[in-house]
């Protein structure tokens, strides 16, 4: 009898989460996010698209075990920070740097309940940064390491450096610019990019701009 309940408790949260996760409108969450802004809903959705569809393809040529549902909603989420951030140029009038866009889309997508979408959401910048990175360059984020870890947030974070939120948004970054802009961050930020580089390769090998 206690099996039983027990049982049927688990399925229904497995089937509640399964639930959740089939019905998440990442649309509406950009939208919230960016009231009353939609020149920058139309930016974030064009960049994002761009980066889902990437990481999906490289999943998918590279026969890699990825939670392809929850790959394609956290690539759509992981800009949901901007709105917050000081970026006039891409039409964000918030109030925070830039550079803090990561964990602002983190503390909205655990507000919303989310943890695990907030997690690739606070490891995208760059190739990731370490506490080190943070103090040595006196960045304003908290000093703890913001690395990409799981195979999904590292996917995310490769495949978001192909694209710009300030310019043609589905086309993508030479890799050879991407390798530059990395290291003008420092040493650690590229060598861990070439290390993201070769697990996942160049996704546009055969792409002439
Ligand atoms: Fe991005």
């Amino acid at each position: 009898m206690i099996r039983g309940c027990c049982h049927s408790a688990t399925s229904l949260i497995i089937l509640r989460d399964y639930y959740l996760l089939m019905t998440l409108d990442t649309t509406s969450l950009l939208e919230k996010y960016t009231p009353g802004n939609p020149a920058l809903l139309e930016i974030l959705l064009g960049h994002s698209r761009a980066v889902r569809d990437l990481a999906l393809r490289i999943a998918a040529e590279k026969g890699l075990p990825v939670d392809r549902q929850f790959l394609a909603e956290a690539a759509m989420l992981h800009d949901i920070g901007v709105g917050e951030c000081d970026a006039p140029s891409i039409k964000c009038f918030g109030s925070a740097p830039y550079i803090c866009h990561g964990i602002e889309g983190a503390r909205i997508l655990r507000a919303e309940g989310l943890p695990r979408h907030a997690r690739v959401a606070e490891r995208h910048t760059g190739s990731g940064l370490t506490a080190e990175e943070i103090k040595e360059r006196n960045l304003p984020l908290p000093q703890q390491d913001f690395l990409p870890e799981t195979l999904e947030e590292r996917l995310i974070c490769y495949a978001d450096k192909f694209y710009s939120k300030s310019r043609a948004l589905n086309t993508p970054k030479p890799i050879e610019k991407i390798r530059a802009q990395m290291e003008a961050h420092g040493a650690g930020v590229a060598t861990r990019f070439l290390a993201l580089e070769n697990e996942f390769g160049n996704p546009f090998e055969d792409f002439i701009p």
